[in-house]
């Protein structure tokens, strides 16, 4: 009886019985186990936790201030263009809103406080709360107010780089909108005619 031929497959080695992706995912699971109270954070959470809160949560007071900032001008905005800013003053209220909400998410996720303490909150903020003397003041100081936030968030961005990417995206969320809405109000400014 002559041999059957060896095939290619028969003579591959045979797979070793628990794999290594296997057992690292065994380990990934006594890992999660561990320390369950962490929530979403893990021991493979590469950052400075307690950097990375502080940090958003100085963002957190910035966009909190930027709210006020928006709705104060929101309200005060009169003049000839008054109604076409008012509803640009109020959509960026409204977005700078949807930021801090996010920011505060993450705080917590993080396993942290947000600090919304309203007596710390605008020295926390990198951006200011000016009130502005007429509408072209207004639009003024919002832009100052955006490209402050614009630096420290790019900061912050490369501050955490690839340690925390869930932290990253967010942050490079929020600066592609404040970078929207820096352009929206030099664009105002550039065609400015009147007060
Ligand atoms: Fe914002
Ligand atoms: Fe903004």
């Amino acid at each position: 009886m002559s041999a059957k031929p060896v095939t290619k497959i028969e003579s591959r080695k045979p797979a070793p019985k628990s794999s290594p992706f296997v057992s690292d995912i065994s380990a990934i699971r006594a890992r999660a186990r561990k320390h369950i109270e962490d929530g979403a954070i893990t021991d493979s959470y590469a950052a400075d936790r307690q950097a990375v809160i502080k940090l958003l949560n100085e963002a957190l007071a910035t966009e909190i201030v930027c709210v006020l900032r928006y709705k104060r001008h929101y309200f005060m905005a009169s003049g000839l263009m008054a109604d076409a800013i008012k509803s640009e003053f109020l959509q960026h209220a409204n977005e700078e809103q949807a930021h801090a909400d996010r920011i505060a998410e993450r705080i917590v996720q993080l396993g942290g406080e947000p600090d919304l303490n309203p007596d710390v909150l605008s020295k926390r903020s990198h951006a200011e709360y000016v009130e502005g003397h007429d509408l072209r003041d207004m639009v003024k100081e919002d832009l100052v107010a955006e490209r402050i936030a614009i630096d420290s968030y790019r900061e912050i961005i490369n501050y955490i780089g690839d340690k925390d990417t869930t932290t990253k995206r967010m942050m490079e969320d929020i600066l592609a909108q404040e970078e929207e809405h820096a352009d929206e109000l030099a664009d105002m400014l550039d065609g400015w005619t009147g007060k």
